[in-house]
């Protein structure tokens, strides 16, 4: 039986919720599901936008049947070969021949790859291609590594409707809603999206950028993505977080403690620096990096911006769950973050070093001061190192503060930067019903000039 709703007049989602598998990809827990999302557009052409993962191929297919009506499929975009958006791609030819592949050329090598078959009469489309369907006109933007090289997005110019493939997608089932303002984003699903963002997209911020970019310079009325939610309205809230992702700006002024710890020595002393940090009024988190998959406390530490790893010696190397996050942290580019550390080693204490020499790889990494170390446990009146620690953590979560707070003073530049489009507003005060003139972004998508 189908299972679809209405996106426009003439646009039906036709896609499907996967609850039965734990992990995405193989890597990344999914407690609330994974939906995989697909388009069809009913205009003097049938457009099908993507198809769907194989776990929910049953569902999609009997949604596309009922949606076509029995029309025949005249094409499909092909926005992204990643199997869970292609994998039925290949049964999808063969129940419909008739149906033009429309995509770029490295798609068609995956597809061939994937599917071991060339998709007869493609039609290749590259940067500002365009392709009218009837009503609506489409083009097409490249979007390579957001999340591979293939990327593409299309854009509906009659409708103002960016199909963004992984883009703006979220972890988690849509368990009927199908429009992000049919639920609280923000309490309920902003989370997710930032932990589907920093582990599948994390690393490419730079790319991330440029499609911003690309999308500002669109009148964008709504998304489309592949994964989660339908952005109809307030299109700014996650324009604007992956504004801030994207930069690897973070979103809180805090501390956040990914701790490890084998026999509670480094968890006690972690415990301790969390305490005296509330006291000091700052804010305050921590994680354990053994009980916690991984890919949460990765896209905790793109949310905070001090971070404060600890973790113990263990066969003279680091710890295996703090290494794994460090590493994993490494691989997706988090930078511009202030760092400090708690080691533990009964006998030869190395894991401070150890996590120094990854944290050295990284950009922008600042070390506050040099490892708290402890043999075993807490030793008596090693308090006083983590009190200082935690007054050190504070002035400098305090700085940070103050000095966005102090950017328009007297001897700065003058002016406001949209984070966005980078258009530069050349004035003492931002008023607040300030629009882009580029872009079209409100004024609070804008920096005072550093
Ligand atoms: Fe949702 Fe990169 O695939």
């Amino acid at each position: 039986m189908y299972c679809t709703r209405a996106v426009t007049d003439d646009l039906i989602w036709i896609g499907a919720s996967d609850r039965q598998h734990p992990v995405f990809e193989a890597a990344h827990p999914t407690p609330r599901g994974m939906a995989y999302n697909a388009y069809l557009l009913l205009d003097e052409k049938t457009v099908l936008m993507d198809t769907v993962d194989r776990s929910v191929q049953t569902q999609f297919f009997e949604n596309l049947d009922h949606a076509l009506g029995g029309r025949p499929l005249d094409y499909v975009f092909v926005h992204h070969m990643e199997p869970d958006h292609a994998a039925t791609l290949g049964d999808l030819m063969l129940r419909h021949p008739e149906a033009a592949i429309v995509c770029n050329k490295k798609s068609v090598n995956l597809i061939r790859q994937f599917h071991c078959t060339d998709p007869a009469g493609a039609v290749l489309v590259g940067e500002g291609d365009t392709l009218c369907t009837g009503r609506h006109t489409f083009t097409f933007y490249e979007a390579p590594m957001v999340h591979w090289p293939e990327v593409t997005v299309s854009y509906d110019r009659t409708d103002g409707i960016l199909f963004s493939a992984d883009a703006f997608g979220t972890f988690g089932a849509l368990n009927g809603i199908l429009f992000a303002d049919e639920v609280d984003f923000e309490r309920d699903w902003m989370d997710e999206a930032r932990r589907y963002y920093t582990n599948i997209v994390g690393k490419y911020g730079p790319q991330v950028q440029t499609l911003l970019k690309k999308a500002a310079g669109l009148d964008v009325r709504m998304i489309c993505p592949l994964h989660g939610p339908v952005w109809r309205k307030d299109l700014n809230v996650i324009l604007e977080k992956y504004a801030q992702w994207a930069a690897y700006e973070p979103e809180v002024q805090g501390v956040l403690i990914p701790f490890a710890s084998i026999y509670g020595g480094t968890e006690t002393a972690a415990n301790i620096l969390a305490c005296r940090l509330a006291e000091l009024g700052i804010r305050v988190d921590m994680m354990d990096v053994s009980v916690i998959h991984y890919s949460y406390v990765l896209s905790q530490c793109f949310r905070y911006s001090h971070i404060v790893f600890a973790a113990p010696t263990f066969n003279n190397g680091l710890f295996d769950s703090m290494e794994h996050l460090l590493r994993d942290l490494a691989h997706h580019n988090l930078q511009n973050r202030t760092v400090a550390l708690i080691q533990n080693g009964s006998w030869a204490p190395a894991s401070g070093k150890l996590m120094s020499q990854i944290l050295g790889e990284m950009k922008q990494m600042e070390l506050l001061q040099p490892p708290v170390t402890l043999k075993s446990a807490l030793a008596p009146g090693q308090e006083d190192e983590l009190e200082a620690l935690a007054r050190a953590l504070a002035d400098s979560v305090r700085g940070v503060c103050r000095v966005r707070e102090e950017e328009p003073a007297a001897d700065k530049p003058k002016g406001f930067i949209c984070t966005v489009c980078g258009y530069i507003l050349e004035s003492d005060t931002l008023p607040d019903d300030f629009v882009c003139p580029i872009c079209r972004r409100p004024a609070s998508c804008f920096q005072p000039l550093t």
